[in-house]
């Protein structure tokens, strides 16, 4: 069974339409980038997945559960479009960060024991190494160590998906590629789907097997990586399993 299902959901915002008829399925273990020009809707198609917005047509389901009367918010987490970027005075540590993702928004709260908090959270930082800078000050973190330590706080509920939206935006090549490099970890050792969208496709693509890519003139296609990568960078792409 897919765990995320897209039936042909359509959405615009008052003036503005965006996504019309949309339908896709990822299977578990799926690393999928969704790939498009700006503005063509990859944060909102995002959104409406993550039941922040309400499609006009179409349901959305995410492990079988459909979002409208999601419930199991623990199964996944979401990395929003500049995460990072809050005021660099931001005066929470490190831990005090990953620890605000054990408590899902919305759904069942189950008690944990402040020792079993605290494991949770130093095993999800040091998933991405960032154990040693816990009890730093986040804003004074760089940009890549800052995005690591929020794919932890994405982490510290283990998880069945992750959605990132640009989390490689404005750092540097060599952090881009351990960043992704990560995710392909994550994706592969520990059997997380990852739904990514980003516009740093040549660093990801060896690490991801789908591409979903919104055109401009508002049709979405899911194609392999592979194919992906013949068509767009004349490259072949190794997806390692
Ligand atoms: N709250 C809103 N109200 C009205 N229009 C919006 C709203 N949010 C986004 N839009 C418009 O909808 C379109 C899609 O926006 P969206 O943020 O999904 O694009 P995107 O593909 O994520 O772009 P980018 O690559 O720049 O992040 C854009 O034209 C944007 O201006
Ligand atoms: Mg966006």
């Amino acid at each position: 069974m897919a765990i995320l299902k897209v039936d042909n959901v359509s959405f615009n915002y008052p003036d503005k339409n965006i996504i019309k008829d949309f339908s896709f399925e990822v299977e578990k273990g799926d690393f999928v980038c969704i790939v498009g020009t700006n503005g063509t809707g990859k944060s909102t198609l995002l959104k409406l997945i993550l039941n922040l917005l309400k499609p006009d047509k179409g349901n959305i389901y995410i492990d079988g559960e459909n979002s409208k009367n999601f419930k199991s918010f623990n199964k996944i987490s979401y990395v929003s479009q500049k995460a990072t970027d809050f005021n660099s005075g931001f005066p929470a540590t490190v831990t005090e960060v990953v620890s605000a993702g054990l408590y899902p928004k919305y759904g069942f709260f189950k008690f944990i024991s402040k020792k079993e908090r605290e494991k949770k959270v130093l095993n999800a930082l040091k998933t991405v190494g960032m154990a040693e800078y816990s009890d730093r000050i986040i804003g004074r973190l760089s940009g890549g160590q800052q995005q690591r330590v929020f794919i932890a706080k994405a982490l510290v509920n283990n998880p069945s998906i992750i959605f990132l939206d640009e989390p490689t935006v404005g750092i540097d090549v060599k952090a881009v590629d351990s960043i992704c490099c990560l995710l392909g970890d994550l994706n592969k050792k520990f059997g997380i789907t990852i739904i990514m969208v980003t516009h740093d496709i040549s660093s990801i693509i060896y690490h991801s097997n789908k591409i979903l890519q919104i055109s401009d003139d508002g049709n979405v296609r899911v194609v392999s990586s592979e194919e992906f990568g013949k068509e767009t960078i004349g490259k072949h792409v190794h997806h390692h399993n």
